[in-house]
Protein backbone atom coordinates (compact mmCIF):
# COMPACT_ATOMS: atom_id res chain seq x y z
CA UNK A 1 0.00 0.00 0.00
CA UNK A 2 1.84 3.43 -1.08
CA UNK A 3 2.08 6.18 1.02
CA UNK A 4 0.43 9.31 -1.10
CA UNK A 5 2.02 12.28 -0.54
CA UNK A 6 -0.38 15.20 0.29
CA UNK A 7 1.78 17.96 1.67
CA UNK A 8 4.45 19.35 3.98
CA UNK A 9 3.46 19.37 7.86
CA UNK A 10 5.35 23.13 7.82
CA UNK A 11 2.51 24.09 5.41
CA UNK A 12 -0.46 23.60 7.62
CA UNK A 13 -2.32 25.78 9.43
CA UNK A 14 -5.90 26.20 11.55
CA UNK A 15 -7.89 26.96 8.39
CA UNK A 16 -5.59 25.19 5.79
CA UNK A 17 -7.80 23.88 3.09
CA UNK A 18 -6.51 21.86 -0.11
CA UNK A 19 -7.70 19.88 -3.15
CA UNK A 20 -5.42 17.88 -4.36
CA UNK A 21 -6.33 15.42 -7.37
CA UNK A 22 -4.87 11.51 -6.58
CA UNK A 23 -5.16 9.40 -9.77
CA UNK A 24 -8.65 9.28 -10.42
CA UNK A 25 -10.20 10.83 -7.44
CA UNK A 26 -10.09 14.35 -5.08
CA UNK A 27 -9.34 14.28 -1.49
CA UNK A 28 -9.51 17.61 0.95
CA UNK A 29 -6.90 17.91 3.09
CA UNK A 30 -7.84 20.18 6.50
CA UNK A 31 -6.67 21.18 9.63
CA UNK A 32 -8.96 22.88 12.18
CA UNK A 33 -7.97 23.39 16.06
CA UNK A 34 -5.17 21.63 15.26
CA UNK A 35 -6.51 18.31 14.02
CA UNK A 36 -5.88 17.05 10.63
CA UNK A 37 -8.53 15.88 8.11
CA UNK A 38 -8.79 14.11 4.90
CA UNK A 39 -11.95 13.06 3.47
CA UNK A 40 -13.10 13.24 -0.33
CA UNK A 41 -13.55 16.41 -2.35
CA UNK A 42 -16.93 16.83 -3.14
CA UNK A 43 -20.20 16.67 -1.25
CA UNK A 44 -21.69 12.95 -1.05
CA UNK A 45 -25.19 14.75 -1.82
CA UNK A 46 -24.89 16.53 -5.30
CA UNK A 47 -21.06 16.91 -5.04
CA UNK A 48 -20.68 20.62 -4.24
CA UNK A 49 -16.62 21.15 -3.23
CA UNK A 50 -16.30 20.39 0.66
CA UNK A 51 -13.37 23.49 0.39
CA UNK A 52 -16.00 25.70 1.09
CA UNK A 53 -17.50 23.76 3.78
CA UNK A 54 -17.91 24.83 7.40
CA UNK A 55 -16.39 22.94 10.26
CA UNK A 56 -17.06 23.12 13.88
CA UNK A 57 -16.70 20.56 16.87
CA UNK A 58 -15.69 17.86 14.59
CA UNK A 59 -18.69 18.05 11.73
CA UNK A 60 -18.08 19.38 8.75
CA UNK A 61 -21.77 21.36 6.84
CA UNK A 62 -21.74 21.86 3.44
CA UNK A 63 -22.69 25.01 2.38
CA UNK A 64 -25.14 24.57 -0.42
CA UNK A 65 -27.67 22.39 1.34
CA UNK A 66 -26.68 22.60 4.96
CA UNK A 67 -25.76 18.47 5.10
CA UNK A 68 -23.27 17.82 8.05
CA UNK A 69 -21.00 15.28 8.56
CA UNK A 70 -19.02 13.57 11.10
CA UNK A 71 -15.94 14.06 10.32
CA UNK A 72 -14.60 10.67 12.22
CA UNK A 73 -17.13 8.38 11.03
CA UNK A 74 -18.20 10.29 7.76
CA UNK A 75 -21.60 9.66 8.90
CA UNK A 76 -24.37 11.93 7.88
CA UNK A 77 -26.19 13.53 10.70
CA UNK A 78 -29.36 12.95 10.00
CA UNK A 79 -28.75 9.62 8.48
CA UNK A 80 -30.32 10.69 4.81
CA UNK A 81 -27.27 11.35 3.08
CA UNK A 82 -24.64 8.93 1.67
CA UNK A 83 -21.68 9.07 4.14
CA UNK A 84 -18.38 10.87 3.64
CA UNK A 85 -15.90 9.25 2.50
CA UNK A 86 -12.70 9.55 5.43
CA UNK A 87 -9.10 9.10 5.09
CA UNK A 88 -6.70 8.40 7.73
CA UNK A 89 -4.03 10.99 7.85
CA UNK A 90 -0.78 9.25 7.99
CA UNK A 91 2.44 11.23 9.07
CA UNK A 92 5.98 10.32 7.87
CA UNK A 93 8.97 12.48 8.35
CA UNK A 94 7.94 16.25 7.39
CA UNK A 95 4.63 14.84 5.21
CA UNK A 96 1.52 14.11 5.63
CA UNK A 97 -0.09 11.93 3.11
CA UNK A 98 -2.65 8.85 2.76
CA UNK A 99 -2.14 5.36 2.27
CA UNK A 100 -4.11 3.96 -0.20
CA UNK A 101 -4.80 0.42 -1.25
CA UNK A 102 -4.12 -1.01 -4.50
S1 LIG B 1 -24.37 19.41 -2.15
FE1 LIG B 1 -23.68 19.43 -0.13
S2 LIG B 1 -25.47 19.58 0.99
FE2 LIG B 1 -26.17 19.44 -1.00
Amino acid sequence: MPFLRLDKLINLYDGYRKTLKIDSFEVLLMQEDGEVFVVQSRCPHREYPLERGVISNGVITCPWHNMAFDLKTGNHRGGVCDRLRIYEPVFQDNLVGIVVET
